[in-house]
């Protein structure tokens, strides 16, 4: 079929041309985006008389009606078209014959497509924001139940202190907060009208550009056209918060996994959110989290790939910068399906706090504290230090642990142990004493939680 834009061409390109050149398959995504543009746009060329009003308000019923039409299924989209601009504009002329061909006065599909692009990722920045506040509020959830759980705190996966599993979830819960904040400042940057910039140099016509981004619900408008029709910053940027987003619940996925090992059984996951094996009976695996895991990947290959598609090209439109949208799409998409399921997985987690205590006593967590005790004792950190990893040592050995060690033992290595070292490093008191700012005892966590409550 001759294109709407034959002319200086027949418009008679061969049929794998067109598969090749068609982006309908993933940009009528945009229908909603592209129809409430129009309108907007039909209306700003009447008030400054570049339409009549008369044709405008054709216009704006045909489109409303199309619009009502694709939202009840009534429409189709036309698979065969060339994108959902064609589609739109197409079906428009269709039915109001002429007049529907005076739509596109004014500007052109690259402003139009960014336009589109921009309106539809401000609201799955919205979406995405929600989702995350949802899973901000299941780890609030588990951190209020489990306040004063311990478990011990690992550097390079060796056991280090102990922490309160509150704690351990508060800081994803920092994490996921500055991840909404990073949503939330995109969005702002994207939240720019590129309409009226037309193909890339602006247009002849008296437009107010101001009003139809006003129209649109948009903060400002672009003020260079060439930059407006050139732009994919809000795409890299929205990938790149995306993809740090997803490098969070991927960091959280692989402590999931290691929890619910039978090696760790610090946690199990519920049976809506694990799967069994086809062959071995006794597995209960957690492929939820090794899924987000896994898809954190791909997000990152969207972000690359688009960084990539964009390092090389002139101002001002390239045909390339089609490719913008599979990559965003697939991010939004896959980063919600990630947060859709990891709220309720963890909302529904049950916390095995015995092993976790089981786990805090074993592995000499409490040095730091046995080594503190001396310095308040009088001796300088150094040698405080030394004395404990000796006595670590002596209890290594003697398959022993601090706590069962006995006084006479202690004062061996320096005269300053007294009764009370027993209190010292008592897991719950290594725990209650780090109320540093920040750190992981209750009264902290505490505080962590009301901060984390007044910021979502
Ligand atoms: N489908 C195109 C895209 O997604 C729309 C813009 C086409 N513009 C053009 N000059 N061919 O980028």
């Amino acid at each position: 079929m001759a294109k709407m834009w034959a002319g200086r061409t027949s418009g008679e390109t061969s049929k794998i041309a067109d598969d090749f050149n068609s982006s309908i398959r993933f940009d009528c995504k945009m229908y909603q985006q592209d129809i409430k543009g129009s309108i907007a746009h039909a209306m700003m060329l009447a008030k400054q008389n570049i339409i009549t009003k008369e044709d405008a308000e054709i216009l704006v019923d045909a489109l409303a009606q199309i619009l009502e039409d694709l939202n009840s299924g009534a429409l189709e989209i036309d698979m065969e078209a060339e994108d959902i601009h064609m589609f739109v504009e197409q079906v428009l002329t269709t039915r109001v014959g002429d007049v529907g061909k005076k739509l596109h006065t004014a500007r052109s599909r690259n402003d139009q497509v960014a336009l589109d692009l921009r309106m539809y990722l401000r609201d799955e920045c919205d979406e995405i924001v929600e989702l995350v506040t949802n899973l901000i509020k299941a780890l609030c959830n588990q951190a209020e139940e489990n306040k004063s759980v311990i478990m011990p705190g690992y550097t390079h996966l060796q056991r280090a202190q102990p922490v309160t599993f509150s704690h351990h979830m508060m800081a994803y819960a920092m994490m996921l907060l500055r991840d909404i904040d990073r949503l939330k400042d995109c969005r702002k940057r994207m939240n720019v009208s590129p309409i009226g910039c037309c193909a890339l140099a602006g247009t002849t016509y008296d437009t107010d550009r101001y009003f139809e981004a006003q129209q649109l619900q948009f903060d400002s408008i672009a003020l260079n056209s060439l930059d407006g029709v050139s732009d994919r910053d809000f795409c890299v940027e929205m990938l790149s918060s995306i993809a740090i987003l997803m490098m969070h619940l991927s960091r959280f996925s692989e402590e999931l996994i290691l929890w619910s090992s039978w090696e760790f059984k610090f946690v199990e996951l519920s049976d809506s959110f694990t799967t069994g094996s086809s062959i071995m009976p006794q597995k209960k695996n957690p492929e939820m989290a090794e899924l987000v895991r896994g898809t954190t990947a791909r997000v990152y290959g969207d972000l690359m790939a688009t960084l990539t598609m964009l390092k090389g090209l002139p101002l001002a439109y390239n045909k390339d910068m089609q490719e913008d949208k599979e990559s965003i799409f697939d991010a939004c998409e896959t980063v919600k399906m990630c947060l859709k399921v990891f709220a309720p997985m963890i909302d529904t987690m049950s916390v095995r706090a015995d092993n976790m205590k089981k786990a805090a006593s074993e592995g000499f967590i409490n040095a730091t504290d046995l080594a503190d005790y001396l310095v308040k004792k009088g001796l300088p950190f150094r040698s405080a230090y030394k004395i404990s990893g000796s006595i670590v040592a002596y209890c290594i050995e003697n398959k022993t642990i601090l706590e069962e060690l006995p006084l006479e033992k202690y004062k061996e290595y320096s005269e300053l142990f007294e009764n009370d070292v027993y209190d010292e490093i008592d897991l719950t008191t290594c725990v209650n004493k780090r109320v540093s700012v920040g750190g992981t005892s209750v009264e902290s966590v505490e505080m962590q939680l009301k901060f984390v409550k007044e910021n979502i």
